[in-house]
């Protein structure tokens, strides 16, 4: 399944916890898979733990390590307590590359995600302006029919990776749709994207800087031709916002892109390709799906993925979390890949129950202020996917199991050879 590694030896003991080294943000740990057992371990033995990173492996931060916070419970309480827990003091994402110098770590800070109160509070109000109701249902119909494009299109080749040719493109179809940007140019976003995340696989060969740069000029040119000549489309909205007497200026819109491309991309599509081959792992759970359509499997996807393994934030002051110090200034790993197979909130966590109600995961984070900004449209899309692969190829099967993503905090499928099973 996820990864089956054992934790304890036959007298309790860890010896992860043991091992020099050993590094839950280790890119290699996660090319495995979410390490199941050893999350386990920690929530019943040890549930805020600290991870120590020796100098020059900490991905690009050099204090020493980082705690584990392993229980749901702790995840959600940090994530809604943004008086005692920052992300902008060393941003959300835990993990870069370990020659990431500190000034590339700063530019980072300009994004959504990276922001507390009250910088946050005012760009998420204008943010939230592109997630309406209204601007994600309108994008349904047009999705609904892309999903089943691309479906077909799969279908034709008989035979092939899953991956890129049905999970990749709807994610990308989602966020160029929201945002106006022109067929013409979405290969280049789906590039930019691609090399932005994927530095740490060594398949991925494009420089993520350049990347970076690249997407925020796009973002740029945007803004600025919007401002010059506004249309009926949300980057006019958004640029020309007025909540409390603030827009999104040029720079901040191109930032906005960036986390876009990003935080909706990949995320959806590793959702897409989990949810597939969780099915393909539990043939009646597929046809049960095909038979009810439950609305309840969406979320059940979501928590089978986990697609972010993990975000971070710091301790504003000194916190106390389970009997546990944890200093000012020190970093917390929230790891929802544990939080989501908590055995105090879910029933038999382990297994991949569509029908699963309620289903509290927090594989869109921990309902805190950061609470992920896409949920309904990833939600929507994830629907209109799996709807039309069940009316278009409902006989579907497996291959080969699938190629892993390498990556610190990313949990990604790369490749899923798949028969479509249509003759
Ligand atoms: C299954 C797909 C997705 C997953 C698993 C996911 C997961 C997450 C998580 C874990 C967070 C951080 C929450 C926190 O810190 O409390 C987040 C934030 C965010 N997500 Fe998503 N996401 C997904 C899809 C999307 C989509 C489709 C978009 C937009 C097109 C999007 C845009 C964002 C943005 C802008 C933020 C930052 C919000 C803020 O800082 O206020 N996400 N997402």
């Amino acid at each position: 399944m996820m990864n089956g590694a054992a934790a304890s030896d036959s007298q309790g003991k860890c010896p992860f916890m043991e091992q020099e080294g050993w590094d839950f943000t280790n890119p290699d740990l996660l090319e495995q898979g979410i390490p199941i057992a050893e999350f386990a371990e920690l929530r019943k033995t040890a549930p805020v733990w600290w991870n120590e990173q020796a100098p020059g492996k900490g991905g690009g931060f050099h204090d020493g390590g980082y705690w584990v916070i392993s229980r749901h419970k702790d995840i959600r309480d940090i994530s809604k307590n943004a008086a005692d827990w920052s992300t902008a003091e060393n941003g959300a994402i835990i993990r870069f590359e370990d020659d990431m110098s500190q000034d590339q770590i700063d530019v980072t800070k300009a994004i959504l995600i990276n922001q507390d109160p009250p910088e946050h509070t005012q760009k998420r109000k204008i943010v939230s302006r592109a997630f309406t109701p209204k601007a994600v249902g309108a994008l349904e119909e047009k999705l609904d029919a892309s999903a089943r494009r691309i479906v077909k299109a799969a279908a034709e080749s008989g035979k092939g990776d899953f991956v890129h040719q049905v999970a990749v493109d709807l994610p990308l179809e989602a966020i160029a749709d929201l945002l106006g940007v022109p067929e013409a140019d979405r290969v280049k976003l789906f590039d930019w994207s691609n090399s932005m995340m994927n530095a740490d696989d060594p398949e991925f060969t494009t420089d993520p800087m350049t990347a970076s740069a690249e997407i925020l000029g796009y973002g740029y040119n945007m803004a600025e031709a919007r401002r010059k000549c506004p249309a009926d489309d949300i980057v006019t909205t958004l640029v020309n916002a007025d909540v409390d007497g603030h827009a999104l200026d040029e720079a901040e819109f191109g930032f906005f892109f960036i986390l876009l491309t990003v935080a909706g991309n990949e995320t959806t599509r590793n959702a897409i390709t989990h949810g597939m081959n969780a099915f393909l792992d539990n043939p009646d759970q597929w046809e049960l799906f095909k038979k009810e359509r439950p609305a309840t499997a969406i979320d059940e996807i979501v928590r089978w993925a986990t697609p972010v393994n993990v975000f971070q934030r710091t301790a504003k002051n000194d916190v106390e979390i389970d009997g546990q110090l944890i200093k000012k200034g020190q970093r917390v790993g929230l790891f929802y890949g544990s939080a989501n197979f908590d055995e105090d909130v879910f029933d038999d966590p382990y297994t991949f129950n569509i029908m699963r109600d309620p289903n509290p995961h927090l594989g869109f984070g921990g309902n805190g202020t950061h609470f992920c900004v896409g949920a309904n449209l990833a939600r929507m899309e994830i629907s209109l996917m799996f709807n039309a692969l069940a009316d278009l190829v409902p006989d579907i099967t497996k291959l080969e199991q699938p190629r892993r993503l390498r990556h610190g905090w990313i949990n990604g499928i790369k490749e899923l050879q798949v028969d479509y099973g249509v003759k």
